[in-house]
């Protein structure tokens, strides 16, 4: 908590008691939406005392504060996976922090494989639910008490409000079937699943799977925050679809979602009461 405080109150003295309304997490495929915010403070990672520092190459560690459709926010521009090594709690830091600075909302994005037979390179999945496949979770040891309880409920883990609003927002924008709800499983990575590894995820009920999300969707909960969450679909991962994938085919398939869910989100954010 000390540590937590410390890195909000260093971002309060240096954005001159910049109050962000709304928080948002650029994973790959919202990379762009920072060239949307109207910037007004920009801090780096490794400037921020305790914050993690990004090691993966497609992610820049930067905290803009700024605004997105008139709207004040802040943005997390890269995260953290447990596969680069950190631990849960640093996974999460980023997200407790913006918390910290007075957050009502939160807004997550990834890549993810799709497993739905349905589903085409670059649709989006609006995140309805998760399956934590994660080998441990950011709640995990001493209760801090302060941020959320002990047991927090996982009843609803993503808003349905924000979901109903991201689908009529994806009407309007003309994205249609294009656009999707399903369930996100988690995995650590840094491997792309198994064929056998996919057929078991399909089975269990999820519609994709990444690496990301689920830890920080699990602290942005135990603090109350309602989450939205999308996922861009960069590879199908469905028996009938699957094939090699690499690193340049999903990047390239998140770049081609990125205008769409640029869009979407902006907008939904402008619609936030
Ligand atoms: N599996 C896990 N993570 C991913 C995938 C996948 O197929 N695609 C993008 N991230």
């Amino acid at each position: 908590m000390a540590q937590l405080r410390e890195a909000a109150s260093h971002i309060q003295t240096h954005a001159a008691g910049f109050q962000p309304e709304f928080g948002i997490i650029l994973g790959t495929g919202l990379g762009a939406l920072a060239k949307e915010v109207q910037v007004e403070h920009t801090l780096s990672y490794a400037d921020l005392p305790h914050f993690p520092v990004s090691t993966v190459e497609s992610h820049a560690g930067r905290l803009l504060l700024g605004t997105l459709g008139g709207r004040r926010v802040a943005v997390l521009q890269g995260r953290f996976h447990y596969y680069e090594g950190y631990s849960m709690p640093e996974v999460v830091f980023p997200v407790r922090v913006l918390k910290l600075l007075g957050i009502q909302k939160l807004f997550v994005s990834n890549a993810a494989g799709g497993l739905h037979p349905d589903f085409g390179i670059s649709d989006l999945m609006l995140i309805e639910d998760h399956i934590n496949l994660q080998p441990t979770n950011p709640l995990v040891g001493p209760n801090l008490d302060e941020l959320g309880p002990r047991f927090p409920d996982m009843f609803a883990p993503y808003d349905h409000q924000l979901l109903a609003q991201a689908e009529s927002a994806a009407r309007e924008l003309g994205f249609g079937p294009r656009v999707r709800r399903g369930v996100y499983a988690s995995l650590p990575g840094p491997m792309l699943e198994t064929p056998a590894e996919y057929r078991y995820l399909r089975t269990i009920g999820a519609d994709a799977v990444g690496m990301s999300t689920v830890p920080e969707v699990i602290a942005a909960r135990h603090m109350e925050l309602p989450v939205l969450a999308i996922s861009v679909i960069t590879d199908l991962a469905s028996p009938q679809h699957l094939k090699p994938v690499n690193i340049q085919h999903i990047l390239a398939a998140a770049a081609d979602a990125e205008p769409r869910l640029t869009a979407l989100l902006k907008r939904v954010v402008e619609q936030q009461a």
